[in-house]
């Protein structure tokens, strides 16, 4: 019996991981809060449920394993369920999910691949509180360094004790790295989070690249005091000072995109201390998200933005730039992109090479062994907002190029 993807079950497994959210913020689970936990039990059951030996490994990812007829590399699939704040029902989602129907059709139609399959949920791909993201695809490379483990978020929690509450193990961290050749072939399905396939009528975006992303921290220290008594002279605002910051690390970005137009830089995050009304802000951070596909501008870029900051202002401030995270450019390997390829012709499926600007677990994936990733379209472009979208059928497109794709590797591959 050939296996079939069911198109139903997978729409109603996005539905049902939906309702894991903050209620009041639809859709948002984050790493680590009660709704990803509820997610998490939700998605191993499913993992027991589709015949997979499910258990979560050091590093806090979920993993369900179906044993090939031959010992030896596994075949891995999946992504992430963890989500941004008011994100998606998509993002990394589509890609668990469909993953998880690709073991339901081996396991209804009692197929055997020759190879072992993992079907994962790797731990918070998302940017965390802790300022870093790909936690578990990074521990899995074996590049989740102490001094990560030791980051602490704003409640003064280090990610370790984060990781050991998902069922991880940070003393065992290294236990985590499966070594380089470990794995046959890694596939990520994923929506393209941008509008190019949707506007080229594609159903398939094939990845050739995935950006390099580095994050840098910049921490301007000033002064709380009384927002009523403190005479405006008298003053050392620290959120004046980033605000004044923010648009010169733009127009520094911008002189860079005039050579490279898929380079960006972003400051999207800004925490305010203490953040009251009455107080003059007394300390201020953002995070400055920096990517390109060449490793050289996203360098020179950081390089930039630390020679443009002043560390002392002459408001008597202090300012520090530190860098979060950093991962390379990645390419994505030309044996799983033919496999892909010519999965779709042979299926009649229509399809474009595209890179990614978004950031992927496949990145560390790419590590370990072959990797490659299959966009779906999303409407719109729109991604990590709540309308994220990609119909049924979009997805189970998308299933049927990542099952097939896999019966490909499995029979090609070593
Ligand atoms: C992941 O969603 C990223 O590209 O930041
Ligand atoms: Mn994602
Ligand atoms: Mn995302």
């Amino acid at each position: 019996m050939r296996p079939e993807l069911s198109s139903q079950r997978l729409w109603a497994s996005v539905e049902a991981l939906a309702l894991h959210t903050e209620p009041d913020r639809p859709y948002t689970r984050r790493a680590f809060s009660p709704a990803f936990a509820s997610g998490r039990a939700w998605l191993g059951e499913q993992f027991r449920a589709a015949g997979l030996a499910t258990r979560i490994d050091q590093g806090g990812n979920l993993i369900g394993r179906r044993e090939g007829t031959q010992p030896g590399k596994p075949l891995v699939i999946g992504s992430h369920s963890d989500t941004v704040s008011h994100g998606g029902r998509f993002d990394g989602i589509a890609g668990v999910l469909a993953a998880l129907e690709v073991a339901n059709a081996l396991s209804d139609s009692q197929t055997r691949l020759r190879h072992p399959l993992e079907v994962i949920d790797f731990l918070a791909e998302e940017p965390t509180d802790f300022g870093i993201s790909c936690v578990g695809s990074r521990a899995m490379a074996g590049e989740l360094g102490a001094g990560m483990l030791n980051a602490t978020d704003r409640d003064r929690r280090t990610l370790s004790q984060c990781l050991a509450e998902v069922g991880g193990d940070p003393a065992g961290i290294k236990h985590a790295f499966r070594g380089a050749n470990s794995v046959a072939a890694s596939l990520e399905l994923h929506i393209e989070q941008g509008p190019i396939l949707e506007s080229a009528g594609k159903s398939v975006g094939v990845v050739t690249a995935i950006a390099g992303i580095r994050r840098l921290t910049v921490d301007v220290t000033g002064r709380a005091d009384h927002a009523g008594t403190t005479p405006l002279h008298m003053r050392k605002d620290a959120l004046l000072a980033a605000a004044d910051l923010i648009p010169r690390i733009d127009m520094l970005a911008r002189s860079i995109a005039v050579h490279d137009p898929a380079f960006v830089a972003t400051v999207g995050r800004l925490d305010v201390i203490p953040n009251n009304s009455n107080v003059v802000p007394g300390r201020c951070t953002f995070t400055v998200d920096i990517r390109s596909r060449h490793d050289n501008l996203v360098e020179e870029f950081a390089a930039m933005v630390a020679q443009a900051i002043p560390r002392d202002t002459n408001a008597g401030m202090t300012t520090t730039v530190g860098v979060a995270s950093s991962s390379p450019a990645t390419m994505c390997d030309a044996r799983v992109r033919s496999a892909i390829l010519d999965t779709c012709a042979e299926l009649g499926i229509s399809h474009m090479e595209l890179p990614s600007g978004a950031g992927h677990d496949t990145t560390y994936m790419a590590r370990l062994g072959p990797a490659g990733m299959i966009f779906i379209p999303c409407k719109e472009g729109r991604s990590h907002a709540p309308e994220e979208f990609a119909t049924p059928a979009q997805l189970a497109a998308g299933g049927v190029v990542l099952l097939h794709t896999l019966l490909r590797l499995d029979s090609i591959l070593d």
